[in-house]
């Protein structure tokens, strides 16, 4: 029998208290003492435990925590901002969402803690515009820390003052690339900046600025509070410590599973009770759908930044969709390049005029349309958006396809003559029954 990996329950933990989102809980729970534990050292030593860790980012690049935070430049007499990437807008993307809404405390912990390590007094939230709901929670948690002297002035006597912002942003997927975030943070057209200055040295109002993702930072307290070794026991060298796992698509029971990175695919599936009934598994992308698509044979690989590199694709925002025998690989690559097409922001040509260009010859394969000759220049097209985008929407963009082409090359050319709905009836692919819908 397989040895299941158990969960890790951490940022999890108490979900399934009625009232897990508010203070009193947070702190019954052991919440704000790793705040006042990180007080009491200097923002050197926070930035060191948090380095130890290996905590990774868990925004999509999995860049070193800790390091981003010590390129932060120190006595340089600027201000500096830490600013929360809560914009998540990825298709397939709901991990963080969740994380705001059942514990948004942690995220405030985190934030603080993470302020005070990068001297930064002030910190800004920025949160996707079409979720009001979390909005307003994490307003509300932000007014409860505020109201408890765990925010604002002299906090908790430290002489450390922190001022947090909740901003809202209109709903562009762009706007979660750091420096169209910054842009837009700014009150400018949300359009990703040139690279280097990177935001360590010139981000918000062009002073050293952290952009960390909000599950990154909300992972922080329970490392100060139980140490970088006991986040180190989880996971792999590589890919230390516990993550939420998101998993969707055509499974029983779709939702969050707190595990430690190196669990599997197969065993992340048995968790989301198995692929629904009488259905089969076809293809499944682990972390959004920027990332490569994997096939059946994959999901024995350890769910880690590494062995996912290996296998040709990326850990990502760890949001697995599966997709079963009923799905159109030509229909779901086509939704994802009309989502690209609609994101891009226009800035460079690549990205602009490739998105749009791949979209057209898709949907012509959609419906039984494309011709065979075509599909090398839709590789062509991709190859020539892939690295020559000023950001990495245009290489996100470039992906699905290739992707989809090595493992189901057949039914691209099956699209030349059957459309995707006659060879798989949207019938039998939906999620939710008639009724339900
Ligand atoms: C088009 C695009 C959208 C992105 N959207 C998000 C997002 O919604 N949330 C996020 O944390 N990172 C997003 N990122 C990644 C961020 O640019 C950045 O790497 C991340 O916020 C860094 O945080 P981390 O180091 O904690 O992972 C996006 C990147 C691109 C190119
Ligand atoms: S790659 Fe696309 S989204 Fe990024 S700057 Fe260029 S046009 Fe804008």
């Amino acid at each position: 029998m397989q040895n299941k990996m158990a969960l890790t329950p951490v940022l999890t933990a108490h979900w399934d208290d009625p009232k897990s989102f508010e203070i009193e809980t947070y702190k019954k729970h052991g919440g704000y003492v790793a705040l006042k534990n990180s007080l009491k050292m200097t923002p050197d030593e926070v930035i060191g435990i948090v380095k130890d860790s290996g905590l990774r980012g868990r925004g999509g690049a999995g860049f070193p925590t800790g390091m981003k935070w010590s390129f932060v430049p120190q006595n340089d007499g600027k201000p500096h901002y830490l600013v929360v990437n809560a914009d998540e807008s990825e298709p397939g993307a709901c991990k963080d969402i969740p994380l705001m809404l059942a514990n948004p405390h942690s995220l405030v912990e985190g934030i603080a803690i993470a302020s005070y390590a990068i001297r930064a007094n002030h910190a800004f939230i920025y949160i996707r515009g079409e979720v009001p709901h979390v909005i307003r929670r994490v307003m509300n948690a932000v007014e409860q820390a505020y109201a408890e002297g765990l925010l604002g002035k002299n906090i908790q006597g430290s002489g450390f003052n922190l001022e947090v912002v909740v901003h809202a942003g209109a709903g562009a997927y762009i706007c979660g690339e750091e420096t169209a975030l910054l842009d837009s943070l700014e009150g400018r057209r949300g359009q990703p900046r040139l690279k280097p200055p990177f935001p360590a040295v010139a981000g918000l109002y062009a002073s050293p600025t952290v952009v960390n993702n909000a599950e990154t930072l909300a992972s922080v307290p329970s490392i100060i509070l139980n140490g970088a070794d006991w986040f180190k026991s989880m996971g792999t060298e590589k890919s230390p410590g516990f993550k939420l796992f998101a998993v969707s698509g055509h499974v029983n029971r779709p939702g969050i599973f707190e595990a430690a990175l190196g669990t599997t695919m197969s065993e992340l599936l048995d968790y989301a009770g198995g692929m629904r009934k009488g259905s089969k598994l076809k293809f499944w992308i682990p972390g959004g759908s920027s990332v490569p698509m994997l096939t059946p044979d994959h999901i024995d690989i350890p769910m880690t930044y590494e062995d996912l590199a290996a296998a040709g694709t990326m850990l990502g925002t760890g949001t697995p969709m599966m997709f079963d025998h009923t799905t159109s690989v030509v229909k779901a690559v086509t939704r994802w390049l009309e989502f690209y097409k609609h994101e891009s922001c226009g800035k460079c040509t690549p990205c602009r005029e490739g998105t749009y260009w791949i979209t057209g010859v898709l949907e012509k394969f959609e419906h039984g349309k494309g011709k065979e000759e075509e599909l090398e220049v839709i590789n062509d097209v991709c190859g020539q958006i892939a690295g020559r985008s000023f950001c990495a929407l245009g290489d996100a963009a470039a992906t699905p396809f290739p992707g989809a082409m090595k493992y189901f090359a057949d039914e691209f050319r099956e699209a030349t003559r059957t459309s995707a709905d006659a060879s798989f009836p949207p019938s039998a692919t939906t999620i939710f029954d008639k009724a339900g819908v």
